[in-house]
Protein backbone atom coordinates (compact mmCIF):
# COMPACT_ATOMS: atom_id res chain seq x y z
CA UNK A 1 0.00 0.00 0.00
CA UNK A 2 1.82 2.97 -1.31
CA UNK A 3 -0.75 5.98 0.07
CA UNK A 4 -1.64 6.97 3.09
CA UNK A 5 -5.04 8.09 2.80
CA UNK A 6 -5.07 10.35 5.35
CA UNK A 7 -2.60 12.35 4.20
CA UNK A 8 -5.41 13.29 1.66
CA UNK A 9 -8.13 16.23 1.81
CA UNK A 10 -11.37 14.40 0.89
CA UNK A 11 -13.49 17.25 0.14
CA UNK A 12 -11.98 20.33 -0.08
CA UNK A 13 -12.03 24.43 -1.77
CA UNK A 14 -9.86 24.82 -3.83
CA UNK A 15 -8.93 28.63 -3.56
CA UNK A 16 -6.89 29.18 -6.62
CA UNK A 17 -9.02 27.86 -8.99
CA UNK A 18 -12.35 28.21 -7.19
CA UNK A 19 -13.66 24.56 -7.53
CA UNK A 20 -14.55 21.91 -5.04
CA UNK A 21 -12.24 19.61 -5.14
CA UNK A 22 -12.89 15.65 -4.07
CA UNK A 23 -11.47 12.50 -4.11
CA UNK A 24 -13.20 10.63 -6.54
CA UNK A 25 -14.34 7.91 -4.36
CA UNK A 26 -15.79 5.33 -7.34
CA UNK A 27 -12.32 5.20 -8.07
CA UNK A 28 -10.54 3.64 -4.79
CA UNK A 29 -8.98 1.80 -3.72
CA UNK A 30 -7.55 1.00 -7.10
CA UNK A 31 -6.86 4.79 -7.74
CA UNK A 32 -6.55 8.10 -5.96
CA UNK A 33 -7.74 10.51 -8.35
CA UNK A 34 -8.37 14.32 -7.46
CA UNK A 35 -11.97 15.95 -8.92
CA UNK A 36 -12.26 19.83 -9.59
CA UNK A 37 -15.93 20.47 -9.76
CA UNK A 38 -17.26 24.09 -11.41
CA UNK A 39 -20.60 22.73 -13.05
CA UNK A 40 -23.03 22.39 -10.76
CA UNK A 41 -24.40 19.22 -12.41
CA UNK A 42 -20.99 17.74 -12.25
CA UNK A 43 -21.71 18.77 -8.15
CA UNK A 44 -25.44 17.15 -8.23
CA UNK A 45 -23.64 14.12 -10.24
CA UNK A 46 -20.55 13.74 -7.59
CA UNK A 47 -23.19 13.20 -5.00
CA UNK A 48 -25.48 11.21 -6.51
CA UNK A 49 -23.17 8.83 -8.21
CA UNK A 50 -20.67 8.60 -4.96
CA UNK A 51 -17.79 10.09 -5.97
CA UNK A 52 -18.71 12.18 -2.61
CA UNK A 53 -20.31 10.30 0.03
CA UNK A 54 -21.10 9.43 3.78
CA UNK A 55 -23.12 12.55 5.81
CA UNK A 56 -21.13 14.88 7.09
CA UNK A 57 -18.90 15.08 3.20
CA UNK A 58 -22.06 15.31 1.35
CA UNK A 59 -23.26 18.17 3.74
CA UNK A 60 -19.49 20.03 3.24
CA UNK A 61 -19.40 19.27 -0.63
CA UNK A 62 -22.77 20.61 -0.95
CA UNK A 63 -21.83 23.87 0.92
CA UNK A 64 -18.66 24.10 -0.93
CA UNK A 65 -20.05 22.99 -4.41
CA UNK A 66 -23.21 26.09 -3.53
CA UNK A 67 -20.67 28.72 -2.72
CA UNK A 68 -18.81 27.52 -5.85
CA UNK A 69 -21.81 28.13 -8.21
CA UNK A 70 -22.88 30.82 -6.49
CA UNK A 71 -20.01 33.01 -6.98
CA UNK A 72 -20.60 33.20 -10.76
CA UNK A 73 -24.52 34.07 -10.41
CA UNK A 74 -24.47 37.36 -12.79
CA UNK A 75 -26.60 39.74 -10.20
CA UNK A 76 -27.03 43.47 -9.64
CA UNK A 77 -30.17 43.21 -7.14
CA UNK A 78 -29.88 40.66 -3.68
CA UNK A 79 -33.60 39.70 -5.18
CA UNK A 80 -32.21 38.54 -8.65
CA UNK A 81 -29.11 36.86 -6.34
CA UNK A 82 -31.48 35.05 -4.36
CA UNK A 83 -33.90 33.79 -7.33
CA UNK A 84 -30.37 32.31 -8.64
CA UNK A 85 -28.94 30.48 -5.69
CA UNK A 86 -32.51 29.36 -4.59
CA UNK A 87 -32.55 27.52 -7.50
CA UNK A 88 -29.25 26.13 -7.01
CA UNK A 89 -29.58 24.81 -3.72
CA UNK A 90 -33.33 23.54 -4.17
CA UNK A 91 -31.46 21.45 -7.39
CA UNK A 92 -28.32 20.60 -5.03
CA UNK A 93 -30.33 18.96 -2.49
CA UNK A 94 -32.57 16.94 -4.58
CA UNK A 95 -29.19 14.76 -5.31
CA UNK A 96 -29.82 12.24 -2.36
CA UNK A 97 -32.72 12.15 -0.06
CA UNK A 98 -31.08 10.37 3.26
CA UNK A 99 -28.71 12.00 5.11
CA UNK A 100 -29.48 14.94 6.91
CA UNK A 101 -26.76 16.64 6.52
CA UNK A 102 -27.07 17.77 3.05
CA UNK A 103 -30.15 20.11 3.78
CA UNK A 104 -28.77 20.74 7.08
CA UNK A 105 -25.35 22.54 5.14
CA UNK A 106 -27.43 23.76 2.63
CA UNK A 107 -29.93 25.36 5.13
CA UNK A 108 -27.44 26.73 6.90
CA UNK A 109 -25.45 28.81 3.74
CA UNK A 110 -29.18 29.86 2.91
CA UNK A 111 -29.55 31.69 6.13
CA UNK A 112 -26.69 33.19 5.40
CA UNK A 113 -28.13 34.78 2.19
CA UNK A 114 -32.11 35.13 3.80
CA UNK A 115 -29.85 37.19 6.98
CA UNK A 116 -28.46 39.65 4.98
CA UNK A 117 -30.79 41.10 2.81
CA UNK A 118 -29.02 44.77 3.19
CA UNK A 119 -25.95 43.44 1.77
CA UNK A 120 -24.19 44.15 -1.71
CA UNK A 121 -23.84 40.88 -3.96
CA UNK A 122 -20.18 41.14 -3.38
CA UNK A 123 -20.56 40.63 0.09
CA UNK A 124 -22.88 37.89 0.09
CA UNK A 125 -19.96 35.43 -2.23
CA UNK A 126 -18.03 36.31 0.64
CA UNK A 127 -20.28 35.50 3.17
CA UNK A 128 -21.45 32.34 2.02
CA UNK A 129 -17.72 31.32 0.95
CA UNK A 130 -16.83 32.05 4.85
CA UNK A 131 -20.16 29.88 5.65
CA UNK A 132 -18.74 26.84 3.47
CA UNK A 133 -15.17 26.78 4.98
CA UNK A 134 -16.58 27.14 8.53
CA UNK A 135 -19.16 23.95 8.02
CA UNK A 136 -15.89 22.10 7.02
CA UNK A 137 -13.77 23.30 9.77
CA UNK A 138 -16.55 22.41 12.12
CA UNK A 139 -16.48 19.16 10.73
CA UNK A 140 -13.11 18.36 11.09
CA UNK A 141 -13.46 19.33 15.26
CA UNK A 142 -16.82 17.44 15.57
CA UNK A 143 -14.98 13.92 14.33
CA UNK A 144 -11.76 14.65 16.26
CA UNK A 145 -14.18 15.17 19.73
CA UNK A 146 -16.49 11.92 18.87
CA UNK A 147 -13.32 10.05 18.14
CA UNK A 148 -12.27 11.14 21.88
CA UNK A 149 -15.63 10.13 23.41
CA UNK A 150 -15.41 7.04 21.47
CA UNK A 151 -11.79 6.01 22.49
CA UNK A 152 -12.76 6.37 25.99
CA UNK A 153 -15.44 3.05 25.57
CA UNK A 154 -12.53 0.62 24.01
CA UNK A 155 -8.85 -0.38 25.04
CA UNK A 156 -5.83 -1.60 23.01
CA UNK A 157 -5.81 -4.59 21.55
CA UNK A 158 -9.72 -4.96 21.03
CA UNK A 159 -11.63 -6.36 18.07
CA UNK A 160 -14.14 -3.33 16.06
CA UNK A 161 -16.08 -4.50 13.67
CA UNK A 162 -17.88 -1.36 11.47
CA UNK A 163 -20.26 -1.20 8.56
CA UNK A 164 -20.03 1.04 5.42
CA UNK A 165 -17.61 3.68 5.38
CA UNK A 166 -18.04 5.91 8.31
CA UNK A 167 -14.23 7.28 8.10
CA UNK A 168 -11.80 10.04 6.83
CA UNK A 169 -13.16 9.01 3.45
CA UNK A 170 -16.97 10.31 4.80
CA UNK A 171 -16.09 13.49 6.66
CA UNK A 172 -13.55 16.71 6.80
CA UNK A 173 -11.28 14.67 8.79
CA UNK A 174 -10.80 11.34 10.92
CA UNK A 175 -14.39 10.07 10.13
CA UNK A 176 -16.99 9.64 13.00
CA UNK A 177 -17.12 5.77 13.46
CA UNK A 178 -13.33 5.41 12.31
CA UNK A 179 -12.28 8.55 14.48
CA UNK A 180 -11.74 6.48 17.68
CA UNK A 181 -9.60 4.19 15.87
CA UNK A 182 -7.37 6.76 14.08
CA UNK A 183 -6.85 8.21 17.52
CA UNK A 184 -6.36 5.15 19.04
CA UNK A 185 -3.15 4.74 16.75
CA UNK A 186 -1.89 7.98 17.41
CA UNK A 187 -1.88 6.99 20.94
CA UNK A 188 -0.20 3.93 19.90
CA UNK A 189 -2.65 1.49 20.73
CA UNK A 190 -3.39 -1.46 18.34
CA UNK A 191 -7.09 -2.49 17.60
CA UNK A 192 -7.91 -5.56 15.24
CA UNK A 193 -10.47 -3.99 12.73
CA UNK A 194 -13.14 -6.15 10.61
CA UNK A 195 -14.60 -4.35 7.93
CA UNK A 196 -17.85 -5.83 6.70
CA UNK A 197 -17.49 -5.13 3.01
CA UNK A 198 -21.00 -3.73 2.62
CA UNK A 199 -23.13 -4.95 -0.54
CA UNK A 200 -23.96 -3.56 -3.03
CA UNK A 201 -21.66 -1.17 -3.22
CA UNK A 202 -18.90 -2.15 -1.18
CA UNK A 203 -18.04 1.07 1.01
CA UNK A 204 -16.42 -1.50 3.68
CA UNK A 205 -14.11 -3.32 1.31
CA UNK A 206 -13.59 -0.76 -0.84
CA UNK A 207 -13.42 2.68 1.36
CA UNK A 208 -13.09 1.48 4.79
CA UNK A 209 -10.19 -1.56 4.28
CA UNK A 210 -8.14 0.93 2.46
CA UNK A 211 -8.61 3.80 4.92
CA UNK A 212 -7.47 2.07 7.74
CA UNK A 213 -4.94 -0.27 6.31
CA UNK A 214 -3.07 2.74 4.61
CA UNK A 215 -3.13 4.25 7.74
CA UNK A 216 -1.31 1.21 9.24
CA UNK A 217 -3.89 -0.27 11.40
CA UNK A 218 -4.44 -4.17 11.45
CA UNK A 219 -7.66 -4.83 8.78
CA UNK A 220 -9.87 -7.60 7.93
CA UNK A 221 -12.67 -7.47 5.60
CA UNK A 222 -15.40 -9.68 5.49
CA UNK A 223 -18.36 -10.36 3.85
CA UNK A 224 -21.48 -8.94 5.10
CA UNK A 225 -22.78 -12.52 6.53
CA UNK A 226 -19.74 -13.35 8.29
CA UNK A 227 -20.24 -10.60 11.01
CA UNK A 228 -21.92 -13.53 13.08
CA UNK A 229 -19.16 -15.87 12.78
CA UNK A 230 -16.80 -13.35 13.64
CA UNK A 231 -18.85 -12.34 16.52
CA UNK A 232 -19.58 -15.65 17.67
CA UNK A 233 -15.79 -16.44 18.03
CA UNK A 234 -15.17 -14.33 20.26
CA UNK A 235 -13.22 -11.25 18.06
CA UNK A 236 -15.50 -8.17 18.38
CA UNK A 237 -15.16 -6.42 21.66
CA UNK A 238 -17.29 -3.23 20.03
CA UNK A 239 -19.10 -1.98 17.09
CA UNK A 240 -18.92 1.24 15.88
CA UNK A 241 -21.09 2.32 13.00
CA UNK A 242 -21.79 5.75 11.63
CA UNK A 243 -25.55 7.44 10.40
CA UNK A 244 -27.32 9.60 8.10
CA UNK A 245 -30.10 10.60 10.12
CA UNK A 246 -30.88 9.64 13.99
CA UNK A 247 -34.76 10.13 14.64
CA UNK A 248 -35.90 12.17 18.00
CA UNK A 249 -36.62 8.97 19.89
CA UNK A 250 -32.72 7.64 18.47
CA UNK A 251 -33.79 5.31 15.58
CA UNK A 252 -30.76 5.52 13.90
CA UNK A 253 -30.77 4.77 9.64
CA UNK A 254 -27.19 4.19 8.39
CA UNK A 255 -26.28 2.01 5.14
CA UNK A 256 -28.32 -0.86 4.30
CA UNK A 257 -27.33 -3.71 6.88
CA UNK A 258 -26.98 -1.83 10.00
CA UNK A 259 -29.62 -2.76 11.35
CA UNK A 260 -28.65 -6.39 11.12
CA UNK A 261 -25.66 -5.79 12.51
CA UNK A 262 -27.28 -4.13 15.59
CA UNK A 263 -29.65 -7.51 15.95
CA UNK A 264 -26.10 -9.63 15.84
CA UNK A 265 -24.43 -7.63 18.57
CA UNK A 266 -27.37 -7.37 21.02
CA UNK A 267 -27.55 -11.42 20.29
CA UNK A 268 -23.47 -11.82 21.50
CA UNK A 269 -23.84 -9.19 23.84
CA UNK A 270 -21.59 -6.84 22.12
CA UNK A 271 -22.32 -2.91 22.66
CA UNK A 272 -23.30 -1.13 19.78
CA UNK A 273 -22.02 1.98 19.50
CA UNK A 274 -23.56 5.00 16.56
CA UNK A 275 -21.35 7.86 16.12
CA UNK A 276 -23.53 10.76 15.11
CA UNK A 277 -22.48 14.86 14.43
CA UNK A 278 -25.43 16.59 15.72
CA UNK A 279 -25.82 17.62 12.25
CA UNK A 280 -26.91 14.19 11.93
CA UNK A 281 -29.46 14.24 14.51
CA UNK A 282 -32.76 15.41 13.37
CA UNK A 283 -34.93 16.31 16.23
CA UNK A 284 -37.82 17.15 13.91
CA UNK A 285 -37.91 13.41 12.85
CA UNK A 286 -39.84 11.74 15.43
CA UNK A 287 -38.30 8.28 14.77
CA UNK A 288 -36.61 5.61 11.99
CA UNK A 289 -40.10 4.58 10.09
CA UNK A 290 -40.65 8.16 9.13
CA UNK A 291 -37.02 8.92 7.72
CA UNK A 292 -36.99 9.06 3.81
CA UNK A 293 -34.94 5.82 2.70
CA UNK A 294 -33.09 6.16 -1.05
CA UNK A 295 -33.71 3.35 -3.16
CA UNK A 296 -30.76 2.98 -5.87
CA UNK A 297 -30.79 1.31 -9.66
CA UNK A 298 -31.15 -2.52 -9.74
CA UNK A 299 -27.96 -3.03 -11.39
CA UNK A 300 -25.67 -2.12 -8.30
CA UNK A 301 -27.29 -5.25 -6.89
CA UNK A 302 -27.03 -7.10 -10.36
CA UNK A 303 -24.09 -6.27 -12.25
CA UNK A 304 -22.35 -3.85 -10.63
CA UNK A 305 -18.58 -5.50 -9.94
CA UNK A 306 -19.28 -8.48 -12.18
CA UNK A 307 -18.10 -9.20 -15.61
CA UNK A 308 -21.33 -10.31 -16.34
CA UNK A 309 -25.02 -10.10 -14.94
CA UNK A 310 -25.59 -12.11 -12.08
CA UNK A 311 -29.35 -12.55 -11.88
CA UNK A 312 -31.79 -13.82 -14.60
CA UNK A 313 -32.53 -10.41 -16.57
CA UNK A 314 -35.82 -9.58 -15.88
CA UNK A 315 -35.97 -10.37 -11.89
CA UNK A 316 -37.30 -8.27 -9.29
CA UNK A 317 -34.67 -6.28 -7.40
CA UNK A 318 -34.88 -4.53 -3.98
CA UNK A 319 -32.08 -1.94 -3.59
CA UNK A 320 -32.71 0.23 -0.20
CA UNK A 321 -29.51 2.02 0.13
CA UNK A 322 -30.17 2.50 4.09
CA UNK A 323 -31.66 0.92 7.14
CA UNK A 324 -32.12 1.96 10.47
CA UNK A 325 -31.04 0.37 13.83
CA UNK A 326 -34.27 0.33 16.79
CA UNK A 327 -32.95 2.76 19.52
CA UNK A 328 -33.38 -0.44 21.78
CA UNK A 329 -30.68 -1.79 20.05
CA UNK A 330 -28.36 0.52 20.49
CA UNK A 331 -25.69 1.02 23.31
CA UNK A 332 -24.66 4.46 22.99
CA UNK A 333 -25.21 7.30 20.31
CA UNK A 334 -21.69 9.05 20.85
CA UNK A 335 -22.07 12.94 19.20
CA UNK A 336 -19.26 16.24 19.20
CA UNK A 337 -20.82 17.02 23.09
CA UNK A 338 -20.78 14.01 24.88
CA UNK A 339 -22.11 10.18 24.86
CA UNK A 340 -25.98 9.75 24.67
CA UNK A 341 -27.55 6.74 26.57
CA UNK A 342 -30.90 5.36 26.56
CA UNK A 343 -33.68 6.32 27.11
CA UNK A 344 -32.74 9.36 24.13
CA UNK A 345 -35.70 11.60 23.80
CA UNK A 346 -34.43 12.76 26.70
CA UNK A 347 -30.41 11.95 26.29
CA UNK A 348 -30.35 13.72 23.24
CA UNK A 349 -32.19 16.81 24.10
CA UNK A 350 -29.53 16.89 26.37
CA UNK A 351 -26.83 17.18 24.05
CA UNK A 352 -28.44 19.90 22.48
CA UNK A 353 -29.05 22.27 25.41
CA UNK A 354 -25.15 21.23 25.53
CA UNK A 355 -24.54 22.64 22.26
CA UNK A 356 -26.68 25.30 22.89
CA UNK A 357 -24.94 26.30 26.25
CA UNK A 358 -21.61 26.42 23.91
CA UNK A 359 -22.45 28.70 21.79
CA UNK A 360 -23.64 31.05 24.11
O1 LIG B 1 -24.29 5.64 0.59
P1 LIG B 1 -23.17 6.21 1.43
O2 LIG B 1 -21.84 5.61 1.12
O3 LIG B 1 -23.15 7.71 1.38
O4 LIG B 1 -23.56 5.79 2.91
C1 LIG B 1 -22.74 6.24 3.94
C2 LIG B 1 -23.09 5.71 5.28
O5 LIG B 1 -24.04 4.99 5.45
C3 LIG B 1 -22.25 6.20 6.42
O6 LIG B 1 -22.14 5.23 7.41
C4 LIG B 1 -22.87 7.47 7.03
O7 LIG B 1 -23.13 8.42 6.03
C5 LIG B 1 -22.01 8.08 8.07
S1 LIG B 1 -20.53 8.78 7.43
C6 LIG B 1 -19.70 9.47 8.75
Amino acid sequence: MAENIMNYETVTLNEEKATLDIIDQTQLPNHVEILSLADIKDIWDAIYLLKVRGAPAIGVAAAIGLYVVAKDIDADSYDAFYAEFKKAKDYLASARPTAVNLFWALDRMENVVLMNKDKAVSDLKQLLHDEAIAIKEEDIWVCRSIGEYGLSLIKDGDGILTHCNAGQLATAKYGTALAPIHLGVEKGYKFKVFTDETRPLLQGARLSAFELYSHGIDTTVICDNMASQVMKNGWVQAVFVGCDRVAANGDACNKIGTSGVAILAKYYGIPFYVCAPTSTIDMETKQGEDIPIEERPAKEVTDMWYTKRMAPEGVNVYNPAFDFADNELITAIITEYGIARPPYKQSLKEIFERKANAHK
